[in-house]
């Protein structure tokens, strides 16, 4: 038998995620090196000075393991978040989470639920277990944002093999995101064999005065999971460090299934000294802010659709396929993200840079669809 018989069915059916492409990558095929990369949501500034410098001290105890426990950091997040140390589960970024959750409660014989255009991450976790995936059509526009999660939807899936919903709010790539009222309702009426993941990766960015956190709402619903990341507004992604927030008892069942050493030193060290510095943070929103403003608006000057966005990254509709405009971007220097494997073939996504960056992004937008 060849290797790909012996895989199991969900992994025979899986496409790899597709990243971002790096830097890197394009300084090789291009052979310059002023290139600005708006693809993979990360934070334009940087990590916070504390952070780094928390990382560089640690690189001296590159020899022993990590604390298997994360007690420090997640101390540190107790503390700022008002929950038990108890209660966190720390991950190799959140994705390291969401597929612990994965690992934790669904089987072959059982079902997750999440949305059409949802996070990419959901049907790999999903898939890769053998279980078996439900995916609700997002909201056409008529009774809510269009592109956006149908709670109704979503609730109407659910049945007894169900043991996973995931929300993301707000999600990514469409960066639309659920009310207070809404997403409440939504939990208020799932049956009690369902854990629901509320994805918060783009917490932090988010100004809507409407939009809720979702821990608030840990007692009154004992299945409730959130997950976290310092991979965005913390400027981390490249260390990986996430986290969930649940009970103390799902929190003890995920931290049975996670691998003991998942979060390195440097990440642990980082995530921590991150934690602390608030103006890094607060500076980080406020140009993410901004800045998400300009491209919106600017996106939408130039008559191109927007999906309205409350995280770093905006999605934009071109009409057409985006591969010429994609790659002639590429060209310009400027990788941003094409969605079609998220069943947005007409769709571009870009993430929030520096004004500059942003600058340079319009005008080599301006250039490839000059006419
Ligand atoms: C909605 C959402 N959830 C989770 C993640 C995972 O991020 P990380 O694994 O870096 O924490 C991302 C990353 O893009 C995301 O967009």
């Amino acid at each position: 038998m060849q290797p790909f018989e012996l895989a199991i069915s969900g992994v025979r059916g899986l496409t790899p995620y597709q990243p971002g492409k790096p830097i890197s990558e394009l300084e090789r095929e291009l052979g310059f090196r002023n290139i600005v990369k708006l693809a993979s949501n990360e934070n334009p500034l940087g990590p916070s000075p504390r952070a780094l410098e928390a990382a560089r001290r640690a690189l001296s105890s590159l020899h022993l393991y990590p604390d298997g426990n994360g007690f420090e950091l997640k101390a540190a997040l107790a503390g700022k978040l008002g929950v038990d140390s108890g209660q966190i589960t720390l991950g190799n970024g959140s994705n390291d989470v969401l597929e612990i959750v994965a690992r934790t409660f669904l089987s072959p014989a059982t079902k997750a639920v999440y949305s059409e255009y949802a996070f990419a991450i959901y049907p790999l976790v999903v898939q890769a277990i053998g279980a078996t995936a439900a995916v609700a059509p997002a909201h056409d526009g008529v009774r809510g944002p269009r592109y956006g999660h149908d709670l109704d939807a979503i609730a109407e899936l659910v049945d007894e093999t169900t043991r996973v919903v995931f929300i993301a709010n707000p999600n990514n790539p469409t960066g639309t995101y659920l009310t207070r009222t809404e997403l409440h309702g939504f939990l208020a009426g799932l049956p009690n064999h369902v854990i629901a993941v509320v994805d918060e990766a783009y917490f932090e960015y988010v100004e809507a005065a409407d939009y809720p956190n979702a821990l608030d709402w840990l007692a009154e619903f004992p299945n409730l999971v959130v997950t976290r990341t310092f991979s965005k507004a913390y400027g981390l992604a490249g260390l990986r460090v996430g986290y969930a927030v649940s009970n103390e008892r799902i929190a003890d069942l995920l931290n049975r299934v996670r691998q003991p050493f998942n979060v390195n030193i440097p990440a642990l060290e980082a995530a921590k000294a991150a934690l602390d510095d608030t103006d890094h943070l607060a500076h980080s929103i406020r140009v993410n802010a901004e800045g998400l403003a300009r491209l919106s608006r600017a996106l939408a000057e130039r008559k191109l659709a927007v999906i309205p966005s409350v995280g770093n990254f905006v999605s934009f509709d071109l009409g057409r396929p985006v591969a010429p405009v994609y790659e002639a971007l590429l060209r310009e220097g400027v990788i941003v993200r094409p969605i079609a494997n998220y069943g947005l073939p007409h769709h571009l996504r870009v993430t929030v840079g520096t004004s500059e960056e942003n600058s340079f992004f319009l005008t080599a937008l301006d250039r490839v669809l000059e006419p």
